[in-house]
């Protein structure tokens, strides 16, 4: 099968799965638009995907498998020579009865694509320890603070220096902590226009509060920063002019 009739394929999985949902959800009502990355949102990471050229993409958080499905037609649109798509849920068979893995399939994507069904502290470690190197990652698994912290952890030794860490729910307390701690303390640099078109939320729920983009797209810096425990700052109350700076 050629690349437009791939292409085609995917886009069709997509639009069906915008339009009509998927073939079985959660108990909750409207767990689907609740719980996946919506359209608008998944064209934006699929279109920075694509002007990266990324070749490998860690992914965390599979659910209804809206963002891997973008994710996927990126990596068949870059068309490089070894795709691969690293997707890690430990409950997608669970508590999604793989409906996320079948719609991947469905698309054609699992011949890129490796499901690895164990929580993202342990499958990420585990790549590290493989010595796992990828062009970008998009987060959106766990959005416990201490869960989110230890993804970014892993994920800072297994993104390349100048790649890309995509997150989702940018909104919440919880991730938007964990997401600072990098930007503040290790040079990650915030990509302001990725998701500024995406769909937004205010701070926390909080009605009266700043309403933000949903995602947040960050660039490792080409040297990588470790800095002095002794450096460190109460980077939850900094304003950005008290950033450490950072130099290779
Ligand atoms: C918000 S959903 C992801 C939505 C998905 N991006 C989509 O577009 O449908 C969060 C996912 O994270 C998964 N998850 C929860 N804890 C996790 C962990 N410790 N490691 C990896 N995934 C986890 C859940 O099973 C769920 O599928």
């Amino acid at each position: 099968m050629g690349i437009n009739e791939r292409l085609a394929r995917i886009r069709g999985v997509r639009r069906d799965l915008a339009i009509d949902g998927p073939a079985w959800t959660r108990e909750p009502d409207r767990d689907f638009e609740t719980v996946t990355l919506p359209e608008r949102d998944c064209d934006l990471l699929r279109d920075l995907l694509i002007a990266e050229r990324v070749e490998t993409v860690v992914e965390v958080g599979l659910a209804y498998g809206s963002s891997a499905l973008a994710i996927g037609e990126a990596l068949t649109t870059v068309d490089a020579s070894h795709p691969r798509h690293i997707v890690i849920d430990p409950f997608q068979h669970r508590a999604f009865n793989n409906v996320g893995w079948d719609l991947l399939r469905s698309a054609g994507l699992d011949a890129i694509t490796t499901l690895l069904p164990q929580p993202s502290s342990i499958a990420l470690a585990r790549l590290v320890s493989d010595g796992f190197v990828a062009d970008a990652a998009f987060v959106d698994g766990s959005h416990r603070y201490h869960e989110v912290f230890v993804d970014l952890y892993f994920l800072h030794t297994i993104v390349r220096p100048g790649g890309l860490i995509v997150l989702d729910d940018d909104w919440t307390p919880s991730v938007r902590t964990a997401a600072r701690y990098f930007e503040h303390h290790l040079g990650w640099i915030v990509l302001p226009e990725a998701f500024a078109a995406g769909t937004h939320w205010t701070l926390g729920r909080d009605p009266t509060a700043e309403a933000v983009p949903r995602c947040r797209a960050l660039r490792l810096p080409d040297c990588p920063v470790e800095p002095s425990f002794e450096e460190f700052q109460p980077f939850w109350m900094a304003a950005a002019s008290t950033r450490n700076p950072h130099r290779c």
